[in-house]
């Protein structure tokens, strides 16, 4: 396996080469290229209106977010999952959920984590030379970053409240707020959760062999790799020459590395959308993030960060982390859920459901290859799953 990607890497390398020359002659063509363009530049080139606002949270970090402006009585916030960003919203034009929602009268806010290639900024620390810039994981997602950006739209469009959607680890940040920052519980009208991810120990393979693997290299990395797949590092680079490769790239990069860890759907997620995703994807995050997860799998706890017990007893007064309580996240939720997800199992998404107090709805995705990512990137999805977001929505606005 890894002497076919060095093979890869080589080809394309070559090859990069020899298109260098052809560069400046197909330079308008790259420009109009989905894989290049940013989210404001996809969502204008499909029609919208969009605009960038700057967000800043109580601890200095500037995130970046989009708006397609609509109906400002109905405002509806959409976060990414892990080494994600708004990107993958928009990815599909007017079939992805921005442009769906959009068409449907909301007031579309689009989110960005603090760290990521949209969101990598502070106000005091810099993120090539700072690590303390890197020491968050999704509790610093929960309770700094959701708050401030919630607390912007509403100044924005002068609503006591707004809706909420989050995909993955957009949800996981849903929950730590709610349970961390219990007040702002109020301000939410609707939190509708596609792939909900919380407790992660029943998780299907290779997931919890993977997840013990991170625990155990980070036990020598964690004080040493700060950031992880940032937009334009290395290993980033080394992802596009892989994935970038007219014939083998898809098997390699989709079928053997994405649907290992996702759930295998070829139907959602055809050959010609990869160069789109690679063009925008992995987005970067701190390894901290990465670990949190770990640890949540590992532990079988939907907990705060490990720190050890010396550190845990200094900086919670108790030698283990205390969990959150999802008794306080009192929202209403709305739930759409597949089989054939690999992180957010059904038996995953059961344990959530048991412990919180107000789901209003819950959907199983009728297609039975429906995993992880179908959610965000699924080419039916504007059919399948997003009329059914909607019609819940709309229920409640
Ligand atoms: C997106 O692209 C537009 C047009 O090139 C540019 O003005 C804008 O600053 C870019 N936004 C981000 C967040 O990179
Ligand atoms: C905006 O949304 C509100 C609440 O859903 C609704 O009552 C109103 O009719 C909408 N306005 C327009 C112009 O569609
Ligand atoms: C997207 O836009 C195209 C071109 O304007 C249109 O033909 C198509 O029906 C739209 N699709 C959806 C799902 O709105
Ligand atoms: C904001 O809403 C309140 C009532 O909810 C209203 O009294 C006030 O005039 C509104 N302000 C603006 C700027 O629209």
């Amino acid at each position: 396996m890894y002497l076919t990607l060095f093979i890869i890497v080589l080809i394309n390398v070559t090859k990069q080469t020899k298109a260098e020359t052809q560069d400046q002659c197909s330079i308008l063509n790259i420009q109009d290229d989905d894989t290049r363009l940013n989210f404001t530049e996809m969502a204008i080139k499909n029609g919208y209106k969009c605009e960038e606002h700057d967000v800043i949270t109580k601890d200095g970090y500037i995130l970046k977010m989009f708006h397609i402006p609509g109906n400002v009585s109905r405002p509806v916030l959409l976060m990414h999952g892990f080494l994600d960003s708004a990107d993958s919203y928009i990815l599909r034009g007017n079939r992805s959920l921005a442009g769906h929602l959009a068409d449907s009268g909301y007031d579309v806010w689009v989110g960005n984590s603090r760290g990521n290639r949209y969101s990598r900024r502070h106000l005091h620390l810099n993120p090539d030379a700072d690590i303390a810039f890197w020491d968050y994981s999704v509790h610093e997602y929960g309770s700094y970053d959701l708050p401030a950006v919630i607390d912007f739209i509403l100044e924005k469009t002068n609503q006591s409240q707004i809706n909420y959607i989050g995909h993955s680890e957009g949800t996981t940040m849903m929950y730590v707020m709610g349970a961390h920052k219990r007040k702002y519980n109020e301000k939410i009208k609707l939190f509708v959760a596609l792939a909900p991810v919380c407790y992660l120990h029943k998780s299907m393979s290779p997931l919890p062999a993977l997840l013990k693997t991170v625990l155990f290299v980070n036990r020598f990395l964690i004080n040493v790799v700060h950031e992880i797949l940032s937009y334009n590092s290395l290993a980033k680079k080394m992802i596009d020459l892989v994935c970038s490769d007219d014939v083998f790239s898809y098997t390699v990069c989709i079928e053997w590395f994405l649907f290992s860890g996702t759930g295998s759907d070829a139907e959602e997620f055809e050959p010609s959308f990869l160069p789109t995703v690679i063009g925008h994807l992995p987005a970067g995050t701190s390894n901290k993030n990465m670990n949190h997860f770990a640890q949540i799998s590992n532990r079988k706890q939907f907990a705060q960060y490990d720190y050890g017990c010396l550190e845990n007893l200094k900086r919670y007064g108790s030698f283990v982390p205390p969990r959150y309580n999802l008794k306080n996240v009192n929202m209403k939720v709305a739930l759409f859920v597949s089989r054939n997800d690999k992180f957010a199992t059904l038996e995953n998404v059961k344990l959530l459901t048991d412990q919180l107090p107000n789901v209003v709805h819950k959907h199983v995705m009728e297609q039975k290859q429906w995993n992880h990512i179908d959610f965000t990137w699924g080419k039916h999805a504007y059919k399948y799953l997003y009329p059914k977001v909607s019609g819940i929505l709309d229920k409640y606005n």
